[in-house]
């Protein structure tokens, strides 16, 4: 992937990370994706006092680029500073698997800069997807 887009991402997920909600876990995530019109969508964690409420960055970066019109993600980076690279949790892995293929390029960030690369297809293996409901009659 081109460093300018890392680049690109990495800024925009930092400054998600720094308008995150995340008062009860002290854990603030900034998620940033390309679309596959080139349009860069962000989102951070918004927690709930009503936990199981709480968001996932990555969820509202994939609300923003349906909000946008886009349908396809290209590319995805996390951001959190944890005590190892930070993966989309096995919630947003799926939701990703909605506008994505198992070539999604996801990077895992912290303050520092990018630390891991990862695809979906290793992140969610063997996957179920929107391709499994082709046949069904509607
Ligand atoms: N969280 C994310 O937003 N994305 C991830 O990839 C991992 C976890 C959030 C959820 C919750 O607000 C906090 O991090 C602690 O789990």
């Amino acid at each position: 992937m081109a460093e300018d887009l890392i680049e690109r991402l990495l800024s925009a997920a930092g400054t998600a990370r720094d308008n995150a909600h995340a008062p009860y876990s002290g854990f603030r995530v900034g998620a940033a994706l390309i679309d596959d019109l080139g349009r860069l969508h962000a989102g951070c964690n918004v927690e709930n006092a009503a936990y199981p409420q709480g968001v996932c960055a990555e969820a509202g970066a994939l609300s923003a680029m349906v909000l946008a019109g886009g349908r396809h993600v290209a590319a995805l980076l996390v951001l959190a500073d944890g005590p190892r690279p930070v993966t989309p949790c096995g919630g947003c892995r799926q939701k990703l698997r909605e506008f994505a293929d198992d070539a999604l390029p996801v990077l895992a960030a912290d303050s520092s800069g990018l630390r891991r690369r990862y695809t979906l297809g290793e992140l969610l293996p063997e996957s179920f997807g929107p391709e499994d409901l082709a046949m069904v009659k509607r």
